[in-house]
C-alpha cells in the first residue's frame, strides 16, 4: 500500500483538457531514477490508478463507497447544470428551514460550502470538526445532494446538512435566517463557464459577494479557489475589491504564506476537494485566496 503523498508525487500530468474527466494515467514505472523495488512497486500502483481512485483513497476513512455498494449503488450524475435555466426550483429561493430541526444545536458557528459537489469534503470536515460547528453545503445538482444527505444519515452526523438550491438565489435568505454566526464560506473550484457569454452563469457574482461580506461575522473567513487562473482572478478581483471590509489572511496569520503572485501557497483546510484532487493529478495548479472580515 502506498501513501497519498507518494501517490501525488507519482501521478503525472499530461492531459490536454483538464476540465474533462480524467481518464489517462501515464506510467513512470520504467523510470530509471526509481531504484528501489518499493518505489517501483509504488510507481506500478500509481500507474494503475485513475484520478477517481485518488478521491476514494483521500476519503477512504469515511467509507462512503462501502455504504453506496450496500445501498444506492452507482449514481449517474449530470456533468453540468445551468444555474440560469428556467427550472422553477433553481430560480426561486428555497424555503427557510426550521434550523432547530436541521442541526442538533442551531446556534453554533456555521460554515457554508457553495457548490459542495459530492459533499465528501464537507462531510470530512464535519466529522473532524475540532470546534463545535455546523456545516451547510449548497449544491445545484439534485442527485449529488440526495446522495450526500444519505451519507449524512448513515454516518449519523447532526452538524451537517446539504441543500438542493441555487446559491445565487438562496444564499442570502438561508444565512440571514440562521440563528448562529456565519464564520466561514468556501467557494472551491466553481464551474468555470469558459465562454464569455456564459460568464453570467458563474456563481461568484457581485450580489453573492456582497451577501457573503455582509452576513459574515467579524473575524469570519472566506476561502475561494480554482484551478482555472481566469476564474480565480475573477473571484479574486471581486473579493479584493471589498478592501476595508475584508483583509487577506496572510496579513493576519503569519502561517498562511502567499507566493509572489499573492496566491496562498498551501491548502489551509487539511483536505483537498475532489476537483482539487483531479486538477492536481493532471498537473494543474490551485489558485487560492482567503480573506477575513475585519
Ligand atoms: C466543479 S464543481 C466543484 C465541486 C467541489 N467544490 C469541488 O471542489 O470538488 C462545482 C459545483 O458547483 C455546483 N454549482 C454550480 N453553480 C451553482 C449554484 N449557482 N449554486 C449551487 N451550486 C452550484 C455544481 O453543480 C458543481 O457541483
Amino acid at each position: 500500500m502506498i501513501g497519498m503523498r507518494q501517490l501525488m508525487l507519482l501521478s503525472s500530468p499530461p492531459i490536454v483538457n483538464r476540465y474533462n474527466r480524467c481518464k489517462v494515467v501515464s506510467s513512470r514505472s520504467n523510470s530509471s531514477s526509481s531504484s528501489s523495488s518499493s518505489s517501483r512497486r509504488g510507481a506500478a500502483a500509481a500507474a494503475e490508478l485513475r484520478s477517481p481512485d485518488l478521491v476514494a483513497l483521500e476519503y477512504a476513512d469515511l467509507k462512503l463507497e462501502e455504504m453506496d455498494a450496500l445501498q444506492v449503488g452507482h449514481v449517474r450524475i449530470r456533468q453540468h447544470v445551468n444555474p440560469l435555466s428556467s427550472s422553477f426550483t433553481l430560480q426561486v429561493p428555497v424555503p427557510i428551514p426550521d434550523w432547530k430541526q436541521v442541526f442538533k444545536d442551531s446556534t453554533l458557528p456555521l460554515m457554508v460550502d457553495i457548490g459542495s459537489g459530492s459533499g465528501r469534503f464537507l462531510i470530512w470536515l464535519a466529522k473532524r470538526s475540532p470546534q463545535p460547528k455546523n456545516y451547510l453545503g449548497i449544491e445545484i445538482r439534485h442527485k449529488l445532494v440526495k446522495r450526500a444527505q444519505s451519507w449524512v444519515k448513515d454516518l449519523a452526523l447532526n452538524n451537517i446538512c446539504f441543500m438542493f438550491a441555487n446559491a445565487t438565489i438562496s444564499f442570502q435568505q438561508l444565512v440571514s435566517s440562521y440563528p448562529g454566526p456565519l464564520t466561514f464560506v468556501s467557494i472551491l473550484c466553481p464551474d468555470p463557464h469558459f465562454k464569455k457569454r456564459h460568464h453570467k452563469r458563474r456563481v461568484v457574482q457581485q450580489p453573492l459577494v456582497d451577501s457573503i461580506v455582509n452576513n459574515l461575522s467579524p473575524g469570519g473567513q472566506v476561502l475561494v479557489q480554482s484551478d482555472v487562473l481566469e476564474v480565480a482572478l475573477d473571484m479574486r478581483g471581486q473579493f479584493d475589491a471589498k478592501e476595508g471590509k475584508l483583509q487577506h489572511m496572510d496579513s493576519v496569520d503569519a502561517s498562511l504564506v502567499c507566493d509572489a503572485q499573492g496566491w496562498l501557497s498551501t491548502n489551509p483546510m487539511g483536505i483537498r476537494t475532489e476537483r482539487e484532487i483531479h486538477a492536481e493529478f493532471e498537473g494543474g495548479q490551485i489558485y487560492r485566496r482567503m480573506y477575513q472580515k475585519i
